[in-house]
């Protein structure tokens, strides 16, 4: 494999067909080619852009694996860490009075001993990822009014163990806390704009039990953990999906906000910034992402880019788990690839420096990706060789500071 890659860069270098990036360096043109490190002086993702803190969403079991690949793509390449699933709720609180801390502490271990720039929290408050002592609340032999109280407390004592403890428990070399933000609330809409309620797995149990205002209280309680424990700074974000394909919730979710932004605990205001997952498609157009992103901008909050991805499936596909024909593949990289750049590129274009709270990639490889190795939704391939997605999201992000 290697051997053919560097084959094909000589090959390119002699016949003048490839292009040069803006470092100079080859870049061959379209082919959704994987290239190695000797066809391809090395590029750094975090070092792409000086006002732009890129991230990786990982697995605390895959970063433990010292010295394989995975390990050190993210060492190499990012300086912001999300948890993907190890700081969720049934990660954490695995029975009612229980936080099982210690045994999730190898994320910001990792971010601590190798000088990440930011621990992101992921999430306090979501409707899925529920530790069985929560979603057993709906069929408790209690009231209404019995079981709204239960998951206050159960929200509140929940929010102020963990922000003490990550905040406690890591700190930068300058003593700072390496935890610097935290998805609050985690998609409370539905795709029409509208909170989620019924008791299928789309709907919220703190929306059924506690009503609309488990947003606000959610993010009072984490303004009240974040002053009590010492990390007045920390900023708390509403975390969703959809802003680029649905209008109705990109507003909903932008009243929301605006209210939230007006109320405040300890003399600061309850939120900071609006978190987009942008999980979003090869055929997403670039004047949606657009659209989205300046809407969210229009809030003077911190905007994040919070789980970058871009999947080569429609829906459809995604669900059936479909397998794509090598044509199919081939001619969709190419949006893809593009959108990558468009991505950063809208990003670092619309949101200023000051509002700017970075993006983070949701995954590392295709074969650790929330949608399968089918949907090659990622920047790195099986065996973390880059794709050609890497170099146009790298380009995105240099055109402007
Ligand atoms: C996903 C993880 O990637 C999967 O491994 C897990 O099985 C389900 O959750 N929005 C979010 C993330 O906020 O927490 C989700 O992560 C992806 C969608």
């Amino acid at each position: 494999m290697r051997n053919v890659s560097v084959t094909l860069l000589a090959v390119c270098m002699a016949v003048g067909a490839c292009k040069t990036d803006k470092l100079n360096n080859p870049v061959p043109e379209d082919t959704g080619e994987k290239y190695h490190t000797l066809a391809d002086p090395e590029k750094i993702l975090k070092e792409s852009n000086a006002n732009v803190l890129i991230g990786a969403a990982v697995s605390a079991t895959q970063l433990a694996e010292v010295g394989s690949a995975y390990r050190e793509t993210v060492k190499k390449q990012y300086n912001c860490i999300t948890a993907e699933n190890d700081m969720k709720m049934n990660a954490l609180n695995t029975s009612k009075y229980v936080w099982n801390f210690a045994a999730k502490s190898t994320i910001p271990q990792f971010a601590k001993e190798f000088g990440f720039s930011r621990i992101h929290g992921h999430v306090l408050v979501w409707h899925r990822a529920l530790p069985a002592h929560v979603t057993d609340v709906k069929t408790a032999n209690a009231s209404n009014t019995q079981k709204r109280d239960t998951l206050l407390n159960m929200m509140r004592r929940h929010i102020n163990k963990t922000v003490a403890y990550y905040t406690n428990n890591f700190k930068n070399s300058s003593g700072q806390p390496l935890l610097k933000s935290w998805d609050v609330v985690n998609e409370a809409y539905d795709d029409a704009g509208v909170l989620r309620t019924g008791n299928g797995t789309e709907g919220s149990i703190w929306m059924n039990y506690i009503g609309e205002s488990y947003i606000e209280t959610a993010f009072r309680y984490a303004r009240q953990a974040a002053n009590a424990s010492n990390n007045p700074d920390l900023k708390l974000f509403y975390n969703d999906y959809g802003h680029e394909y649905s209008v109705a919730k990109r507003n909903a979710i932008y009243n929301k906000v605006n209210e939230l932004k007006a109320m405040t605990e300890g003399g600061k205001s309850i939120i900071d910034g609006v978190a987009m997952q942008m999980h979003i498609r090869y055929n997403t157009s670039k004047a949606n992402v657009e659209a989205a992103i300046l809407k969210m901008k229009q809030t003077g909050l911190k905007v994040f880019i919070a789980e970058l991805d871009i999947n080569l499936r429609s829906a459809t596909e995604q669900t059936a788990n479909t397998v794509l024909s090598a044509s199919e593949i081939a001619t969709r990289e190419i949006l893809q690839k593009q959108l990558y750049k468009d991505v950063a590129d809208a990003y670092t274009n619309i949101v200023p420096v000051n509002q700017r709270w970075g993006i983070t990639l949701w995954n590392v490889g295709d074969g650790d990706s929330a949608w399968g190795d089918g949907a090659r939704a990622c920047l790195y391939d099986l065996t973390y060789f880059r794709k050609t997605n890497f170099y146009y999201f790298f380009d995105g992000l240099k055109i402007r500071l």
